[in-house]
C-alpha cells in the first residue's frame, strides 16, 4: 500500500467550490446591476445548497496509512478523540492526504508547509484543511440523503495513476473521477474561480502546474457521494461508492450506487512560496514538486476519510443549517471552537523517522518517483522502518504560515463565505503577518 500520508483531523478550505463561486459572480453582477438584493439571492443558494464549510488545522505528519496501523473498523472515534483540530468540536472524523514534496535539483526532498485557506478565521490554523460538506441539490431524482454511518470510510483517487490517458474527458462516467483530484494555481492573493459541475476552473489543472504560482497550489478534492447503501467499506477503499456522472452538483447517483451521501470536498493550500525561485526548478522545463507517494505528476493525487461525527450531530446539523454561507458560526446546531484550542489538538508521530522541516535523501517509506504515463508499481520487499513508537504529542507551539490573503473579514459588511474576524466568541490567535516565519532555509543548486 502507499504509505506517506499527512493526517489531518478535520479542517476546510478556499474556496468557493463552483456553485459558490458561481453564486458570487452573479451576486456581483447583480449588484452591478442594483436589481436584486444579496439577501434574496443568499436565501436561495440557502434552499439549493446547504453547506458546512469549516477549517481543521494539522493533527500528526507520518508515513501511514489511514486503513492500518491502529484504523480498526470498529473504532469508536468520538469515543477515542480527546480533541479535535476541527472547528466544530463533533466532528472526531480523520481525513487524511499525501503530502506534497519539493524536489532540490541536487535531489534532496523537502515537505512543502501548509498555509490557511481563504475565509478560514478568525485566526490562522496550523497546516491542515478546509473541509465542506454539501447537501445534495435540486434538481435531482431523490434528494433525500443518509449522513454516513458509524465505521464508514472510503479513499479518492488513485495513487497509481500518472496520466489521464486512461480516462475520456468526454465521457460522463469519466469526467467526475478526472476531476475528483486537482491542483489550482493561486495568482497572489486571488482564490481563482470554478465551474459550476466540477468545480473545475481556469487555474486548475490535474497535473501539477509548469509555472510558478505566487499565492501557492490548492490541493481540490471531491469525495464519492453516492453509497450502495451497504457496505461500510470495500477492500479497494472505493467499491462500495460512486461519484455521480457528468459532475459533482446536481447530478443523480447512479443505480448501482443510488444512496446518497453528503458531498464531502476538501481544499488543502500548499505553501510553494519559497520554492518560486527559477534557481530551484529543474532546467528541462519540468516542475519540481511531487506527492508523497513517488508521484512528480499530481494524477496520484489521493485521500482518505473515517467517518467520526458524534452521535447524529452531521444529520441534526445537515437537517438545520441550510443557510448555505459556509459560516461556521451560522450553524448553531454544532459548537464551534476557536482557532488556538485546533491548533494545540496534536497527536505524536508513530514512526520514529524526519519526514518534514529538514531535507531528506528519499521520500518516507518505499515510494520512488514513478513519472508514468503506465501506472506506478508496488515496490516488493519493502524493508522500511516498521516500528513504531508511542511518542508524546508535541507542546511546542505550532509554526503558523501566514497565507498573502485574509482569513476573515473584518468589515461589518457581511461578505459570501467570508467569517466576520469577531465571530468566534474567545480571542484567538490572530498573528503578524510581518512575523511570517520562513518555512525552509533554501539555498540554490550547487
Ligand atoms: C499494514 O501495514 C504493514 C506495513 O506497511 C503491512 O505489513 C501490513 O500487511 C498492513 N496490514 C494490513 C491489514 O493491511
Ligand atoms: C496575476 O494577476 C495579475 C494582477 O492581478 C495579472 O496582471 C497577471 O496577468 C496574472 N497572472 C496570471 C498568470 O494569470
Ligand atoms: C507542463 O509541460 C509539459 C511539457 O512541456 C506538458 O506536457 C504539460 O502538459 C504541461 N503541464 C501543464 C499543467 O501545463
Ligand atoms: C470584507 O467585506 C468587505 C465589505 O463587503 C469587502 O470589501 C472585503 O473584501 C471583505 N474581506 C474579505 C476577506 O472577505
Ligand atoms: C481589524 O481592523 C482593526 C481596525 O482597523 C485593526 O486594528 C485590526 O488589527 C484588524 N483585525 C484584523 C484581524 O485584521
Ligand atoms: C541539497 O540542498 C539542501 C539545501 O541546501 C541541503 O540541505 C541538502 O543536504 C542537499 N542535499 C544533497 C544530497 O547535497
Amino acid at each position: 500500500m502507499i504509505n506517506d500520508y499527512s493526517s489531518q483531523n478535520s479542517h476546510p478550505s478556499d474556496i468557493l467550490p463552483n456553485t459558490f463561486q458561481t453564486l458570487l459572480r452573479l451576486l456581483e453582477m447583480l449588484k452591478l446591476l442594483h436589481s436584486l438584493s444579496a439577501l434574496v439571492l443568499f436565501s436561495i443558494a440557502l434552499r439549493v445548497d446547504g453547506l458546512l464549510r469549516f477549517p481543521c488545522s494539522q493533527l500528526v505528519t507520518e508515513r501511514f496509512d489511514p486503513f492500518n496501523l491502529t484504523m480498526h473498523p470498529d473504532n469508536d472515534l468520538p469515543g477515542l478523540s480527546t480533541c479535535t483540530t476541527c472547528r466544530f468540536v463533533e466532528d472526531k472524523s480523520n481525513y487524511w492526504t499525501a503530502v506534497m514534496y519539493f524536489k532540490h535539483p541536487n535531489g534532496s526532498f523537502l515537505r512543502v508547509p501548509q498555509m490557511p485557506n481563504h475565509n478560514s478565521g478568525p485566526g490562522y490554523q496550523d497546516g491542515g484543511m478546509t473541509v465542506y460538506y454539501f447537501q445534495p441539490s435540486v434538481p435531482l431524482d431523490n434528494l433525500k440523503f443518509v449522513p454516513f454511518e458509524k465505521g464508514f470510510r472510503m479513499r479518492v483517487g488513485s495513487p497509481m495513476r500518472r496520466t489521464k490517458d486512461d480516462l475520456d474527458p468526454e465521457d460522463p462516467e469519466d469526467i467526475s473521477t478526472l476531476h475528483a483530484a486537482t491542483l489550482r494555481c493561486f495568482n497572489g492573493t486571488d482564490a481563482g474561480s470554478g465551474g459550476a459541475t466540477t468545480g473545475f476552473g481556469p487555474e486548475d489543472s490535474f497535473e501539477f502546474p509548469n509555472r510558478t504560482c505566487s499565492g501557492g497550489i490548492r490541493s481540490n478534492i471531491y469525495f464519492p457521494q453516492c453509497w450502495d447503501g451497504v457496505n461500510l467499506d470495500s477492500p479497494d477503499h472505493e467499491s462500495h461508492v460512486a461519484h455521480p456522472a457528468g459532475g459533482f452538483f446536481r447530478t443523480n447517483c447512479p443505480e448501482t450506487h443510488p444512496v446518497r451521501l453528503p458531498l464531502i470536498f476538501i481544499e488543502i493550500v500548499w505553501d510553494t512560496r519559497p520554492f518560486n525561485d527559477p534557481a530551484l526548478w529543474p532546467t528541462d522545463g519540468s516542475q519540481p514538486f511531487v506527492l508523497s507517494n513517488g508521484d512528480p505528476t499530481g494524477y496520484g493525487q489521493h485521500a482518505d476519510y473515517v467517518f467520526g461525527w458524534e452521535g447524529d450531530s452531521l444529520k441534526r446539523a445537515m437537517d438545520v443549517c441550510t443557510v448555505g454561507d459556509g459560516v461556521p458560526t451560522s450553524c448553531p446546531a454544532l459548537t464551534v471552537q476557536d482557532t488556538d484550542a485546533m491548533n494545540s489538538c496534536k497527536k505524536g508521530a508513530e514512526v520514529p523517522e524526519v519526514v518534514e522541516s529538514q531535507y531528506i535523501e528519499k521520500l518516507p517509506g518505499c515510494n520512488p518517483l514513478q513519472g508514468g504515463p503506465e501506472p506506478a508499481t508496488v515496490v516488493p520487499n519493502c524493508n522500511v522502518v516498521s516500528t513504531t513508537i508511542e511518542a508524546p504529542a508535541p507542546t511546542a507551539p505550532p509554526t503558523i504560515i501566514y497565507p498573502p490573503w485574509e482569513v476573515c473579514n473584518n468589515s461589518t459588511v457581511s461578505t459570501f463565505a467570508a467569517p466576520f474576524c469577531n465571530s468566534i466568541p474567545k480571542t484567538t490567535t490572530i498573528g503578524n503577518p510581518q512575523s511570517t516565519p520562513a518555512p525552509a532555509v533554501i539555498t540554490s543548486a550547487a
